[in-house]
């Protein structure tokens, strides 16, 4: 992915889930209540729109269920940084607008930092300071994680040998694989054992009454709506799992939308079986 302005999936994702917030209010498996501050004075006046949950059905259907994975894989991230941000730091790569160091500060014992490019970073903390919102437990690292490494990020951050949950949500599809094997390998290499990745991705293999290339074409039309670029990896858990041992992940995980859906109780979403949830365990 090529920076040019604040990148536009990530508004995308947040529209989603301020669309989330205002639909279940406090029964919302997010409940991101930072959301709508993100938002571009155009997608709040969207966000008004659809006030109404009786427009949740219809706009979901017409987006062919990508705001339902959006949501759960997101939840279920949130339940891993619960899970783990007592013991270890939690580092949030291409985190967008990401609100997690906010809502989920108390779990996150170790410290926080969100990594992306410099024109989203900083679109992200100018909202931030727009709201008064305290930052000062966020690291804000603006980089290019194509054009620098990873393992440079965490050095940066004094992570070297030590543990920590990194989080990559929305990134996998738009890079080369090599970029998915490296930073695996990173991982393995730079950080200490008990470290996981979590990182969402494109299931080819997925059970669904819709093909992959009408999901496929239908997500590159999304992303052309909102400048992004096109869908360059997918997976499948057989294979996810190989690569990741591959790089030197001790155990590879992946949780599907029907699965994250029943764990939380909610008979509301969809899983077209096209995305998954892959923990990668070090
Ligand atoms: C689909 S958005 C997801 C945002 C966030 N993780 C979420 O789920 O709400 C992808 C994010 O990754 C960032 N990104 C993509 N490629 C990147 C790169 N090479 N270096 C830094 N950030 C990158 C984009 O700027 C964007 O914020």
């Amino acid at each position: 992915m090529e920076e040019g302005s604040a990148s536009g999936t990530a508004e995308m994702v947040c529209f989603f889930r301020a669309l989330d917030q205002q639909w279940d209010g406090d029964t919302s498996l997010i409940n991101d209540k930072y959301a709508r501050l993100f938002l571009s004075p155009k997608m709040q006046e969207r966000l008004a729109n659809y006030a109404d949950r009786s427009r949740r059905d219809r706009y979901r259907k017409l987006l062919m269920y990508l705001f339902d994975w959006i949501i759960l894989r997101h939840a279920a991230i949130d339940d891993l940084v619960r899970q783990h941000g007592r013991e270890m730091f939690v580092v949030i790569l291409g985190a967008g607008y990401d609100s997690r160091a906010l809502r989920l500060k108390d779990s996150m014992r170790h410290g926080v930092a969100e990594v992306d490019f410099p024109a989203t970073g900083e679109a992200k903390q100018k909202l931030l300071k727009a709201g008064k919102l305290d930052t000062s437990h966020i690291r804000f690292e603006k980089a290019d994680l194509i054009r620098k490494p990873l393992a440079d990020i965490l050095s940066d951050l004094g992570l070297k040998g030590k543990k920590a949950l990194v989080i990559w949500e929305g990134v996998t599809m738009y890079v080369p694989q090599l970029v998915v094997e490296r930073t695996i390998h990173t991982i393995a290499t730079e950080l200490a054992p008990g470290s996981i990745l979590v990182a969402d991705y494109y299931n080819e293999a997925g059970r669904t009454g819709v093909s992959v290339e009408i999901v496929k074409a239908k997500t590159e039309q999304f992303s052309k709506t909102f400048k992004s670029e096109p869908i360059l990896f997918m997976s499948a858990p057989a294979k996810l799992e190989a690569l990741g041992i591959a790089q030197g992940a001790k155990r590879v995980t992946t949780r599907t939308a029907s699965g994250i859906a029943a764990a939380a109780k909610r008979d509301d979403f969809t899983d077209t079986g096209m995305f998954a949830l892959a923990e990668f365990e070090f």
